[in-house]
């Protein structure tokens, strides 16, 4: 079995504040991973250290069986490509229409000709329910859940090996929030099927979760698959489930 990404023992401060105290795992192809955890649990501080966005104090990471905690970031790059990332809050670039946005990452990296951009928006528009209609409009005229959808179009895109989503249903309806969950189930069946899904929300992890973990005093105070996780002896996980479940 592949190892797509895989944590070894990685700790991160910021300043005098321990954000993670020892966080392992191993991410296989095929497989999705739930990170759970409060509000200031140090969530997208570890998509941010997979992406090789900051570095870990101690520790390692490897993404596709390489170390990067010590690379360039010109030999992080190609490494970053074929990653897809979904970041909080969908984050689209407010003054560029849907196209533009959807279009950004394929500028950036690939070289490819007009015609074969927009093909590639259409597609991946498409796959997240989209149709033409909303190549045009601004973000500010898209619904939220229309938001999180182009965001999710954005990171397919560039045909990413494994995708990270950030709170992709954060500030989501309930029947957003279970559209955007088989969305990304559906994702799985052919264009992307490794995932890290950071949430709070316990539906969007019984739907894509193969195994949750849950991030409590920056440590994994469980792993397993979602029926265990559920059914934890554990009281700080349980405090946290009663608490989400509320
Ligand atoms: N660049 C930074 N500089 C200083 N502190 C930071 C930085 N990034 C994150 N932190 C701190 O690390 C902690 C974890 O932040 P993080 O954003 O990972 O939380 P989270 O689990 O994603 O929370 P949320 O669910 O609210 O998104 C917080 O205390 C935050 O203030
Ligand atoms: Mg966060």
């Amino acid at each position: 079995m592949q190892t797509i990404i895989e944590a070894i023992d990685v700790q991160k401060n910021f300043d005098a504040v321990e954000v993670l105290r020892g966080v392992s795992f191993a991410l296989v192809k095929g497989e999705t991973l739930v990170v759970m955890g409060g509000s200031g649990s140090g969530k997208t501080v570890l998509l941010r250290l997979v992406a090789g966005l900051i570095r870990p104090d101690a520790g390692q990471i490897r993404v596709f069986d390489r170390a990067i905690e010590r690379l360039s970031e010109e030999e992080l790059l190609p490494l970053r490509r074929r990653l897809g990332f979904v970041f909080q809050g969908a984050a689209l670039f407010d003054s560029l229409s849907v196209y533009e946005n959807v279009a950004y990452p394929l500028r950036e990296h690939a070289s490819l000709d007009e015609a074969e951009i927009r093909a590639r928006v259409v597609r991946n528009l498409s796959l997240v329910g989209l149709g033409g209609e909303v190549l045009g409009l601004l973000p500010s005229e898209l619904s939220g859940g229309m938001r999180k959808r182009v965001g999710i179009a954005r990171a397919l895109c560039v045909e990413p090996e494994a995708l990270l989503f950030d709170e992709p249903t954060g500030g989501l309806d309930p029947t957003n929030s279970k559209l955007v969950g088989e969305l990304i189930r559906e994702l799985r069946g052919g264009v992307c099927d490794t995932a890290i899904v950071v949430t709070h929300d316990l539906e969007l992890a019984r739907t894509v979760a193969d195994r949750v973990a849950v991030l409590i005093d920056g440590r994994f105070a469980t792993i397993g698959p979602v029926g265990a996780v559920l059914e934890t002896t554990d009281s700080a996980v349980q405090a946290f489930l009663a608490g989400e479940a509320r």
